[in-house]
């Protein structure tokens, strides 16, 4: 399966993406992630991105697909991802959607994360991730670690993201509206949009979630299948 995840900053993107993509056996490709192991790393890529993301900006385009398409590409990834973070605007979409065709494939569905913005500032606000992964997340009052200041999963320190200044914060809430929202359109147009609410209990979006993709893989099943039938009759 190929999937898009969309939603605000703090949404839980990143969260359900963890479980979505281990459900589904599938990798988990945030390009979020990618930029901040970069930063890590200190490579030139890292460099540039950290002076967009303090700012709460997007990373420029051609450096971004260009990484989207490279993690893309790997062997983990043949027979479907889950993208979290990527595409984020309308130039990205249409990138990926040449990028898939010229593999023959299609996306599967778009999951539209929806969730107030005070509760977006909560999750953001308590958010701690690890210095060593940034796809281990916590939140302090949610999903506390079991020993404060520590990842559960690598021992890794936890930390407060650079990005999540109350005023970067703002400014990404801003650019979600003004640049990716307008993909939930893109992508509605081609029948693909699930919008689910992420309120409640991390399992139970889970679980909404996946009942969302399920209907929106049989919904199409069915549309493939119409088509099959009514070019039958034409034949005959
Ligand atoms: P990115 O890392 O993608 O950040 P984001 O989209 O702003 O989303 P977040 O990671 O902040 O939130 P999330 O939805 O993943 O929530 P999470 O699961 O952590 O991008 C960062 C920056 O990189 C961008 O601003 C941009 O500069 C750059 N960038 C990335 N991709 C780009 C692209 N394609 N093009 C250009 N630039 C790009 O959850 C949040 C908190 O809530 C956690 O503490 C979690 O524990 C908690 N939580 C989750 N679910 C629940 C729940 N159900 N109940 C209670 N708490 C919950
Ligand atoms: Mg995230």
């Amino acid at each position: 399966m190929r999937i898009v995840l969309v939603g605000p900053p703090g949404a839980g993107k990143g969260t359900q993406a963890a479980f979505l993509a281990k459900n589904l056996s599938i990798p988990h490709i945030s390009t979020g992630d990618l930029f901040r192991a970069n930063i890590s790393r200190q490579t030139e890529l890292g460099k540039l991105a950290k002076s967009y993301m303090d700012e709460g900006n997007l990373v420029p385009d051609e450096v971004t697909i260009a990484m989207a398409k490279d993690r893309m590409e790997q062997p983990d990834a043949v027979n479907g991802f889950l993208l979290d973070g990527f595409p984020r605007n309308v130039s990205q979409a249409e990138a990926l959607d040449q990028a898939l065709k010229a593999d023959g494939v299609e996306l599967d569905g778009v999951l539209d994360l929806e969730v107030p913005e005070d509760e977006v500032v909560k999750r953001i606000a308590g958010r701690r991730i690890c210095r060593n992964d940034s796809s281990h997340v916590f939140h302090v009052t949610y999903s506390p670690p079991k020993k404060e200041g520590v990842c559960d999963v690598c021992d890794g320190e936890l930390y407060q993201r650079d990005d999540d200044t109350e005023e970067t914060v703002r400014k990404r809430l801003e650019v979600y509206h003004t640049q990716t929202e307008p993909i939930i359109d893109y992508y509605a147009a081609q029948g693909l949009v699930v919008t689910i609410s992420a309120l409640g209990k991390v399992d139970e979006v889970t679980k909404r979630a996946m009942d969302a993709l399920k209907g929106q893989a049989e919904g199409r099943e069915q549309r493939d299948e119409d088509k099959n039938d009514s070019r039958g009759d034409g034949g005959e």
